[in-house]
């Protein structure tokens, strides 16, 4: 539930774009049962029609999960281009493994195990879009590690920036507090950073896309 839209728009979303997939509709089910997050379906459909309009050659992703949008990217983007996705969770890991190997695009994704805020460190700077889908405490971190990673014109796509509604609600849940201070102060950051230009999408769960200005912008 986006917590942003009426419950008739969200719905009738859903319904428009439900996934067709055997596989991503297996993989969906099985996120819901094992309350592991994934995009959500607007979300989804965004970066599925974003990134055939964007084509990046590079893209890198920030938080695999079981796969479910690294196999979205692969499915939109042409076979020359490479996709890497980075993951710190053992058993998250498992399945990303088992779901990418039956999508038959084991060769368009390679799966980097580890910490991002590590194995970025040791990355260059070649990515045309990056998407960040991982903890929300690391969100700051990440985008400044992935900002110089970037080409100039490149992407960083982020997700959960409207958080269910609660970045613009007053009544937020005691659990989400921390993570929706983290958020709205990173939201307002990117909202005055110079270095690039920033506008948040409210598809899913709310998606910040971010553009790197050249040096001549
Ligand atoms: C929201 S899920 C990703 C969902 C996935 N992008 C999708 O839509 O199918 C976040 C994942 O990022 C991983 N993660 C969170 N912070 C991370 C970090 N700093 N480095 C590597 N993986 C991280 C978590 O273990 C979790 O599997």
């Amino acid at each position: 539930m986006s917590g942003f839209l009426t419950k008739e728009t969200e719905h009738y979303l859903e319904e428009l774009f439900r996934q067709t997939d055997p596989l991503l509709k297996e993989m969906e089910q099985f996120a819901r049962e094992k309350r592991i997050p994934i995009i959500e379906p607007g979300g989804a459909a965004f970066l599925d029609i974003y990134l055939r309009s964007l084509k990046p050659k590079k893209f890198l992703e920030l938080g695999t999960a079981i796969g479910y949008s690294a196999i979205i990217a692969a499915n939109a983007l042409p076979d020359d281009a490479r996709i890497v996705t980075i993951e710190k969770s053992a058993d998250n890991l498992v399945l990303a493994r088992k779901y990418i190997n039956r999508s038959g695009f084991q060769n368009k994704i390679t799966i980097a195990e580890g910490e991002a805020k590590e194995l970025l460190r040791g990355y260059l700077a070649e990515w045309d879009c990056i998407f960040i889908d991982a903890d929300k405490e690391d969100y700051d971190e990440l985008f400044e590690l992935s900002l110089p990673l970037l080409r100039e014109g490149g992407v960083i796509l982020i997700d959960n920036l409207l958080w269910h509604g609660y970045t613009a609600s007053s009544e937020v849940p005691a659990s989400y507090v921390r993570s929706t201070e983290i958020i709205r102060a990173f939201n307002k950051k990117l909202a005055s950073g110079d270095a690039y230009h920033f506008t948040i999408v409210p598809a899913g769960d709310g998606i910040g896309v971010v553009i790197k200005k050249s040096i001549q912008e």
